[in-house]
């Protein structure tokens, strides 16, 4: 059996602080309802010490995930936040409390003003706080990415030292190259202590396009959990796509020696729910989720995939819930697309006359993009009528 890669779903946190895209509870609670269909390992649920609103959702979706998946709440690492998280998840029967600090020296110095001595004791501290609550404490150490490497290892063995079960080491930036990722993530398993009995969790931001890259590095590397969201919602440029990633480890589980339990079948379907909610659009090139994930327009590709799909498409549509791969009949088209629709359609033609019929349908698909079936319909009936005149 290869290596579980647990999914720890941000959508509802991390990819709700995407500009525009905030939920109301009642949404939240949908999607949550989405994610144990899709069955995720964890779902963070929120920030409970942000808004009220956002403490009862934490509380509602807590109640309802029951056994089926950990609930998490992020805090900063501030006794209060810890205190309105425990308080959220008071009804959780997996609960998790997600702490932490910045651990760059941009964070350190800048924004916390802080020594890296005062940054580890209140690592520690806020770690040893939370699991007075929780069992289950997950520690953040923001922009890791960016972080000095021994800095980091001193940080992360002081958290696993007091009692951490995650260890997250998020590139919040977007900022790493994926093997500078992996490098960082291995010298993590080479030289903290006990990281053997922690999940080393990845939490990736997609700045330079690379998210989904950098976290299956990760997972290379001794990652056991993938931070990630639906449709790659989250700030700025997002964070790293469930659907990618899963389907990454599910195209390669054997070399990476790794497998999830998601069900795979309702990525379109929670694709198209998170986008309804929150307005924001899938682009239609999106990886195996967006429209044209599984359509072909070129002859060639047409062709190649009328005779055998896999020859153009690695994944079976109907694995994500995408339904039949699509032919898109447009001035790129062959001969093989033109007939296999019209069949579809129930007409049958002998070749000289699906070769006029060919030559009307590339007069009509210069002018327009797409040739759909009505104006299939039409051209074989306008051919008809000629043939009987
Ligand atoms: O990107 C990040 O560092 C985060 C942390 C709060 C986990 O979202
Ligand atoms: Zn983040």
């Amino acid at each position: 059996m290869t290596r579980k890669i647990k999914i720890f779903d941000t959508t509802l946190r991390d990819g709700e602080q995407s500009p525009g895209a905030s939920m109301n509870t009642e949404e939240k609670l949908v999607v949550a309802r989405e994610l144990l269909r899709l069955n995720v390992d964890v779902i963070e649920a929120g920030f409970p010490i942000s808004s009220p609103g956002d403490f009862e959702s934490v509380r509602r979706i807590a109640e309802l995930a029951g056994d089926n998946a950990t609930v998490c709440a992020l805090t900063r690492a501030v006794k209060k936040d810890i205190d309105s998280a425990a308080d959220a998840l008071k009804y959780a029967k997996r609960p998790r409390i997600h702490t932490g600090i910045g651990v760059s020296p941009s964070h350190i110095h800048d924004k916390l003003k802080m020594t890296e001595d005062q940054v580890v004791e209140r690592a520690i501290e806020c770690v040893s706080y939370a699991k007075q609550f929780v069992d289950d404490v997950e520690f953040y150490a923001e922009d890791a990415g960016r972080s000095d490497y021994d800095f980091l290892v001193r940080v992360i063995q002081a958290v696993v030292d007091a009692g951490a079960t995650v260890v997250n080491i998020p590139d919040t930036t977007g900022f790493s190259l994926p093997e500078e990722y992996g490098r960082r993530i291995k010298y993590l398993r080479d030289n903290v202590r006990g990281i053997e009995n922690v999940d080393i969790s990845v939490h990736c931001h997609n700045d330079l396009g690379m998210a989904t890259a950098l976290a299956m590095a990760g997972v290379r590397n001794g990652a056991t959990q993938i931070e990630c969201t639906i449709n790659g919602l989250g700030e700025r440029a997002g964070n790293t796509a469930m659907e990618e990633v899963v389907m990454a480890i599910r195209m390669h589980g054997e070399e990476l020696d790794a497998h999830t339990d998601v069900n795979t079948r309702e990525f379109v379907k929670a694709s198209r729910l998170v986008s309804s909610i929150t307005g924001m659009n899938v682009q239609a090139n999106k990886a195996i989720v967006g429209a044209n994930a599984f359509a072909h327009s070129s002859g060639i590709h047409q062709d190649g995939v009328l005779k055998q799909r896999s020859t153009y498409e690695i994944i079976d549509p109907e694995e994500v819930g995408a339904g039949q791969s699509k032919i898109i009949l447009t001035a790129r088209s062959g001969h093989a697309a033109l007939k296999h629709r019209l069949i579809e359609l129930g007409y049958e033609f002998e070749k000289d006359e699906l070769d006029k019929i060919y030559e009307a349908f590339l007069d009509l698909a210069d002018k327009k993009k797409e040739v759909f079936d009505e104006d299939l319909e039409s051209l074989v009936n306008e051919r008809e009528r000629e043939a009987a005149a």
